[in-house]
Parts: structure tokens; sequence; C-alpha cells
């Protein structure tokens, strides 16, 4: 009887001694240097659900506001079961953006896209860039996209003047994926657009999270709508091959290439690249120009200038006997617009924009950052009093005489930096001066309970509905 209980007490006591060394270890990464300062939080959770909690969408979180006045610009943490730096250093996130090119996201987000996913990989990902710079850059843009994101708005928007009110994150969603959807696969088949629009409806908001694909929770309902999207795609380019019948600029691209012997692209790989411009376009613009149209409603002067400038656009173009369709010169001249844009992702980058893994270990001053480590850069020059003045101000004006076009700078990287700088970034900023253009040709206002928020992700909880009539003087 004495010898069972020894016994048990033995194991009992190991598991304890075990269990013991587990979270010494845990708290203690092993590290070939001095780690930067910070704590690691509980096992496995770390401090994720500190992060996570939901903040005022144009300030940066309190949980990183707290421990940068606790450790200073860069510390360590752990988030989603794995270890984490957050640098809010610009010197640092710039020189990380340009160094290590494996982006950084927890499992849950890197099954989503795919083991052989040509952005992830690292031998096919210029060859991604420069295939969606061949339908997204600005040569594209100025040649093929305008006249269709201006065609889709034109008529949401009246469709929405019709019904007396619209829901921007949704109108905005649906744009981008008529307008994507037909680069990419061309016409499809009104069933399958339906169903793959359809599938957003099935993304759920807690993407962002642990890895556990485990019924019930967001993860697997995310991969569910994932792998039913990527059939709807599949099923849609084998139909188009099938029949001969003609595929969007994108497929005519790479299966073009495919047959002068330039590079092979197996189709699953092609379909999971298209899902990840869908993923990455649809998961940042609608809410980023839900929460600019917000910003845009909260500041009259800002609204009035805005239908200054486009009433003018118009104006010129009938005095001039134009087409009323925009062009390339039209969106040029939408100087104020574009001071609109930049200020307000300025102002909602209150998230990393530079995401990697650390592909090999890295000395900042006397702190080592080990290989393996997910790197969060978070924009906080964009709040620097010394580059920024009054940063927490909605001032569209301070960027007057600046370079309008630039998308990153030592002070501004709403895109990110480096070799995974946003390939979407012209894109969205012309999407977004064509929706304020449309806009301000009506008569709208956003309702007074709009709240922005973010829980790492940008959200609405209330929508983002405006009420929209037609204006007696737009044309
Ligand atoms: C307001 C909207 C958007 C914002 C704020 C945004 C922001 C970003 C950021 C911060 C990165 C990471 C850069 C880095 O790690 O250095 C990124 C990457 C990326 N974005 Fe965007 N994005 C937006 C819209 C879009 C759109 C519309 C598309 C596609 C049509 C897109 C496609 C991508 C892709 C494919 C990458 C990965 C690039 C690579 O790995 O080389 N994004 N974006």
């Amino acid at each position: 009887m004495v010898d069972l209980y020894e016994f048990w007490a033995v194991i009992v006591s190991l598991i304890v001694v075990k269990l013991c060394h587990s979270i010494y270890q845990w708290r203690n990464p092993k590290s070939n240097g001095e780690l930067p300062p910070g704590s690691m939080g509980y096992p496995i959770i770390g401090e994720t659900f500190e992060f996570m909690k939901p903040h005022d969408a144009i300030q940066l979180p309190t949980f990183v506001k707290e421990k940068v006045l606790r450790h200073g610009p860069v510390f360590r943490t752990s988030l989603f079961g794995g270890k984490v730096i957050i640098s809010t250093d610009i010197g640092l996130n710039m020189e990380i953006a340009k160094t290590n090119h494996i982006p950084g996201m927890p499992k849950s987000l890197a099954r989503l896209f795919g083991a052989n996913n040509l952005f992830v990989n690292k031998d096919t990902h210029k060859h991604a860039r420069s295939l969606t710079n061949q339908f997204l850059g600005s040569q594209a843009l100025k040649l093929r996209m305008l006249q269709d994101i201006d065609f889709l708005v034109r008529t949401h928007l009246k469709e929405g003047a019709r019904k007396g009110s619209l829901d921007i994150k949704e109108t905005t969603s649906k744009i981008i994926i008529e307008c994507l959807a037909k680069k990419v696969m061309g016409e499809m088949e009104p069933d399958a657009a339906k169903e793959l629009t359809l599938c957003w409806t099935f993304f759920p908001r807690e993407w962002f999270g642990f890895a556990w694909n485990i019924p019930g929770t967001g993860v697997y309902r995310m991969v569910k709508a994932r792998n039913r999207m990527m059939k709807v795609l599949k099923e849609t380019v084998l139909k188009k091959r099938a029949s001969g019948e003609e595929l969007g600029d994108f497929f005519k691209t790479i299966f073009g290439d495919t047959e002068r012997g330039v590079k092979t692209i197996s189709l699953e790989s092609a379909t999971e690249y298209i899902f990840t411009l869908f993923l990455l376009a649809n998961e940042t613009t609608p809410a980023v120009l839900a929460a600019t149209i917000k910003l845009i409603s909260d500041h009259p002067k800002v609204m009035q200038e805005l239908q200054r400038e486009h009433e003018g656009i118009v104006r010129d173009k009938i005095e001039k006997n134009e087409k009323a369709d925009l062009t390339w010169e039209d969106y040029k001249s939408m100087t104020f617009t574009q001071m609109v844009i930049n200020e307000s992702l300025r102002i909602t980058s209150t998230v990393p924009t530079v995401l990697r893994i650390i592909d090999h270990e890295f000395q900042f001053g006397e702190y080592t950052i080990p290989a393996g480590w997910i790197f969060m850069g978070y924009p906080y020059v964009h709040f620097n009093a010394e580059k920024y003045d009054d940063p927490l101000a909605f001032n569209p004006w301070r960027w007057k005489g600046k370079d309008l076009s630039a998308i990153v700078s030592r002070t501004y990287i709403p895109f990110g930096s480096g070799s995974r700088l946003c390939v979407g970034a012209e894109f969205v900023k012309l999407k977004m001066a064509i929706f304020i253009h449309h806009l301000s040709r009506y008569r709208w206002s956003m309702k007074t309970e709009t709240t922005l928020l973010r829980r790492f992700v940008l959200i609405l909880p209330r929508g983002s509905d405006v009420q929209i009539l037609e204006d007696t003087k737009a044309k």
C-alpha cells in the first residue's frame, strides 16, 4: 500500500517538475543574446486576450501603448501560441521589411493561404508580384481597370440612391469581387458569381486567431469557406477551358506564359493565388473605405471641399463636351481627394503593417531578435507629433504640397514596406477616389451611431450604412 502511495507521489512530483520546467522555459525563451524586454504571459495563450481587446480604431491599441511605456519601443510577447517581437521603431521596421521575406502570420492564416501559395513560397514570390503588377499595376489600372471600377461604382450608388440607403462595406465588397472576378475569370456564369460572393459571408470576424481547426471555431468555418471558394474557382476555369470560352486577363497571362514555355503554374496554385488576392482585397478595402466615409462624414469642412472638387471635375467635363466617364487625368486631378485618402490611411493604420517571420538572427542595439519569431512592426511613426503635427486629428490639409502618389516613405507605411509591400495599394487608392467622386455627387450622410473599432481587424459593429439621395445638381 505504502509502495503504491510512493509510486504515485513520484509520478505526481515528476509531472509537477516537468510542468514547472515547461513554464520556466515558456517565460524565458532561449536566445543567443539578450532578448528585448517583455513578458510571455500564460503558456500557449500568452497575452492574446489583452492584445485582442477591441479599441478605438483611430488610436493605437492600449496593449501596445502600455507596453511601450513599460519596456520601450521594442518588446517581446506571445500571441496565438507563437513567440512575437512587437516593434514601434520605424528604423527597425524598415530594416526587417527589407531583409526578411517570409510573411509573418499565425498558423491559422498560413493554412488558409495554402502551403504552396505563390505569394508565400519563397521561390515563386517574385513571379507572383510581377504577375499581379501586370493587371493591378498603374499601367493596367489606367488602361483597363479604371473604366470597370467607374461603371461598377456608378451603378451601385445609383441603386443605393433609388433605395435611399447603402451599406458602404457591403457595396465595396461587391464592387471589388465583381471587378477582380472579371479581371481574373472573365465573364462568369451568374450562379458561379453568386456562389463566389456568398462564400464571403462564411468568413467569420475571428479569422485572425488561434490555429485550432476544430468544429465550431472561426478557423474551422474559415477553412470550409476557403475550400468552397476554391472549388467554385476551379470549376469555372475548367469549364471555360473545356468550352474554349475566354478567360480573364490573369488566366490569359499565366496560361499564355505556359504555352510559350515561360513558367508553369498549376491550376491549384493559380486558384490559391486568386483566393489570396480576393481575401486580402476584401478583408482590407471595404472596412478602410467605410472608415474613410465615417471620417469625412464627421468633418463637414472636408465634405464641402470634396464636393467642390468633384463638382468642378463634372462641370469641366460638361464644358469641354467630354463623355461623363472618368479618365486617368480626372483621377490625377483629384488632389484634395488623394489628400483625404492619405490622411485616412495614416490615421486608421493602428495595426502592424510589417509582418514577417525573422529568417536570421538579428541584432538591434543590445537586443538579439532570434530567428523563427514573428515580427510585428507598428506604424507608430504615423502618430509621432514630431512628424505629424497634432497626430490624432484628421486633417487632410497636412498633405498639401506633398507627393501624393508615394505609397511608402520613412514616415508613412500603411501598405508595409520592402519585398512584401502591398501589391494592391494603387488599386485601392484608385477605387477609393472613384467611390468618393461619385458619392460626392449625391446628398448623403452616415448614421451618427456608426462606430469604428479595431480587434486587430477594423470592425464597424453598428454597420456602415449611409442615407443617400439623388442630388438635383448632380449629373
Ligand atoms: C486599404 C486597403 C489595403 C491595405 C491597408 C493593405 C495593406 C497591406 C499591408 C500592410 C501588407 C503587408 C506588407 C508588408 O508586410 O510589408 C499588404 C500585403 C499585400 N496586399 Fe494589401 N492592403 C490593402 C488592399 C489590398 C488589395 C485591394 C489587394 C489586392 C487586390 C492587396 C493585396 C496584397 C497582397 C497580395 C499582399 C502580399 C504581398 C507580398 O507578399 O508580396 N491588398 N497589404
